[in-house]
C-alpha cells in the first residue's frame, strides 16, 4: 500500500490540529516507508515564515507532540528536507500561485508526476475560500496526475450551510476528489465494527429486532473546553460530536451488509440507514432528547469550573455540552429497537462504547437469571470487545450470575495506529471508504436539525444541569424508560 509520488499541501499548518496530530501522523507514515519514495509537504499559513523557520517549527512540533512515534536516528533530519512553506492571504490569488509553483518544482523532483493532496486544516470559514482559490488557478485539475481535497470538520453548521458548502466546493471539485474527515472512522476499533459484524457468521443472525432490545452508544469525555470557547460557543455538543462522530458510529452498527467492500457500496448502506432514521421534529424534541451543560464539580479529586465560568464563555450561555437522544429506525431490521446515544464533556471519565443489549430470555428457569446479554465494543480506551452472559455459580444451587468474555486489542501485541495516519494514507491512495460522502453528511444533518431548531440560542433556564464529574442530567435516565438503564462505564 504505497501511494504514488505526491505532494501534501497543508493549509493551516501552524494550527493546533496540524501541530498535535497531523504532522506527527504524516511523519510516522513517512518514517515507516509508507509514503513511497518521493514525497514532500508544502505547509501553507497566513503568518510569514521562511522554509527554514517552518522546518524548525515542524521539527519542534514533532519532538513535543505526544502522538509522534519513536523517532529513528537521523530521520528527523531527512524529513526536514521534505518541508516547504508558503504564506499569504487566502482571499487573493498570490498564495495559490506560489503553491502551484511549488507543485511544479515537486514535479521535477518526483520524476514528472503531478499528484497532490490539499488538506484544509483551517477554521471552517476558510474551507470555501481556499477550495475556490485553488479552483481559480486550476490546481484542482491535472490531467497527468490526481488532485484531491481533504476537508476537516465541522462540515457546515446546519443542513442549509452544509448544502451551501457542498455546492460551493462542487463548483470546482468533483465528489470523487473530496475527502471529508471524521477522525472516528480512522480509529482501529471503529473499523473493526464492520469487520466483526460482517467477518463472522455468529453475530449477524442476532442483529435485528427479534433479538436486540436496544443499542447504547456513549462517547464520554472528562475534558472540558480546553480553551476552545470561540469555537465551542458556536458549535456545542450537537455540532461538535453528535452530527459527525456519533452518527458515524450509529451507521456502522445499524447499516445493512454492503454488496461489496468498495467505498461507494459501503457508503450507500450508511446512507440508507441514515435515511431510515425517524425525524425528530423540533416540537417533539423533549420526548426524544435531553440537553445538558456542566456546572462546577469534582473530577479526579480536583475542583473544576462550570462551563459558564470558562474563559470567554457567556455568563448566560445556552450552549449544550451534553446530549442524549433516542433514535428510532424505520426499517425491517430495527423497527421498535431504540438506539440511545449520549455524549458529553466533563463526565467522570473518557470512554467510548457501543453496547448491543439483547432481549431477556423468555423464561426464568434459574434463580437470579433473566439478565440481558450485552455485546460491548470498547472503542476507547482499553480497546476491545466483551460479551456479557449469565452462568451458573459453582456450588449446590442452580444460581446464575453475570460473567464476561473479553477480547482485548493487546492480544495483537501491537499498538493502535493514530486515526490521522490511516486517513491521510487512505486519501493519498485514493480510498474514500473511511470518508463521509456528501449525502451521508446531509442526512446526518437532517437527523439533528430538529434538535438544533428546538435548542439553538434558546434560553436554557435549567442550565447548568449536571455537575462536572457526574454522568449528565438526570432527565437522560428517564429517556430510557422504566425498564432500561444506561450502562455503568
Ligand atoms: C473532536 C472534537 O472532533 O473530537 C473534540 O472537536 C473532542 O471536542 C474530540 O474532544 C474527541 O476525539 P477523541 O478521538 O479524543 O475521542
Amino acid at each position: 500500500r504505497a501511494p504514488e509520488p505526491a505532494t501534501l499541501v497543508i493549509f493551516g499548518v501552524t494550527g493546533d490540529l496540524s501541530r498535535r496530530k497531523l504532522l506527527p501522523a504524516v511523519f510516522g507514515l513517512w518514517q515507516d516507508g509508507l509514503l513511497g519514495s518521493a514525497f514532500n509537504i508544502v505547509g501553507v499559513g497566513r503568518q510569514p515564515m521562511t522554509d527554514q523557520e517552518f522546518r524548525d517549527y515542524a521539527l519542534e512540533a514533532l519532538k513535543t507532540s505526544k502522538e509522534t512515534d519513536a523517532i529513528q536516528e537521523g530521520s528527523l533530519e531527512k524529513f526536514r528536507d521534505l518541508l516547504y512553506y508558503e504564506y499569504g492571504d487566502f482571499d487573493t490569488d498570490e498564495v495559490y500561485d506560489r503553491v502551484g509553483t511549488r507543485l511544479d518544482e515537486a514535479e521535477e523532483a518526483h520524476g514528472g508526476r503531478k499528484n497532490a493532496v490539499f488538506y484544509l486544516s483551517t477554521p471552517p470559514s476558510l474551507f470555501q475560500p481556499i477550495s475556490a482559490g485553488l479552483g481559480r488557478l486550476g490546481l484542482q485539475n491535472e490531467t497527468e496526475g490526481w488532485r484531491r481535497l481533504i476537508i476537516e470538520k465541522p462540515f457546515g453548521r446546519d443542513l442549509e450551510s452544509a448544502r451551501a458548502l457542498n455546492d460551493a466546493i462542487h463548483s470546482d471539485w468533483d465528489e470523487e476528489q473530496i475527502y471529508r474527515i471524521d477522525h472516528y472512522l480512522g480509529k482501529e476499533t471503529v473499523q473493526n465494527l464492520m469487520a466483526i459484524r460482517f467477518g463472522n457468521a455468529i453475530f449477524e443472525p442476532l442483529w435485528n429486532r427479534s433479538y436486540v432490545d436496544h443499542v447504547q452508544i456513549t462517547a464520554a469525555e472528562d475534558l472540558g473546553l480546553e480553551g476552545r470557547a470561540g469555537y465551542y460557543e458556536e458549535a456545542g455538543i450537537i455540532r461538535d460530536m453528535l452530527q459527525n462522530h456519533l452518527m458515524q458510529l450509529f451507521t456502522l452498527v445499524a447499516m445493512e451488509p454492503p454488496v461489496a467492500s468498495d467505498a461507494n457500496a459501503i457508503r450507500d448502506e450508511k446512507v440508507k440507514v441514515l435515511r431510515a432514521v425517524k425525524p425528530i421534529p423540533a416540537e417533539h424534541v423533549s420526548e426524544s432528547a435531553v440537553r445538558g451543560q456542566y456546572g462546577a464539580g469534582t473530577l479526579y479529586g480536583e475542583r473544576v469550573p462550570g462551563y459558564r465560568e470558562e474563559p470567554n464563555v457567556k455568563a448566560e450561555s445556552s450552549t449544550p455540552t451534553y446530549v442524549a437522544v433516542k433514535l428510532e429506525v424505520d426499517n425491517w431490521r430495527w423497527q421498535g429497537v431504540p438506539f440511545f446515544i449520549r455524549t458529553g464533556k466533563r463526565l467522570p471519565k473518557k470512554v467510548t462504547e457501543i453496547a448491543v443489549v439483547f432481549k431477556r430470555p423468555p423464561l426464568g428457569l434459574f434463580p437470579g437469571g433473566l439478565e440481558r446479554n450485552v455485546l460491548a465494543f470498547r472503542i476507547q480506551p482499553d480497546e476491545g470487545v466483551s460479551l456479557k452472559f449469565s452462568s451458573k455459580t459453582p456450588g449446590q444451587e442452580n444460581a446464575l450470575r453475570e460473567v464476561t468474555m473479553d477480547f482485548r486489542y493487546d492480544a495483537f501485541g501491537a499498538g493502535l495506529e493514530s486515526p490521522y495516519s490511516r486517513l491521510v494514507l487512505d486519501a493519498m491512495l485514493g480510498d474514500a471508504t473511511l470518508f463521509p460522502r456528501e449525502d451521508e453528511v446531509d442526512h446526518a444533518w437532517q437527523i439533528v436539525s430538529g434538535l438544533l431548531e428546538a435548542w439553538d440560542g434558546k434560553p436554557a433556564p435549567e442550565f447548568p444541569n449536571y455537575n462536572s464529574g457526574t454522568w449528565g442530567p438526570e432527565a437522560a435516565d428517564q429517556l430510557m424508560g422504566p425498564d432500561r438503564r444506561w450502562r455503568r462505564l
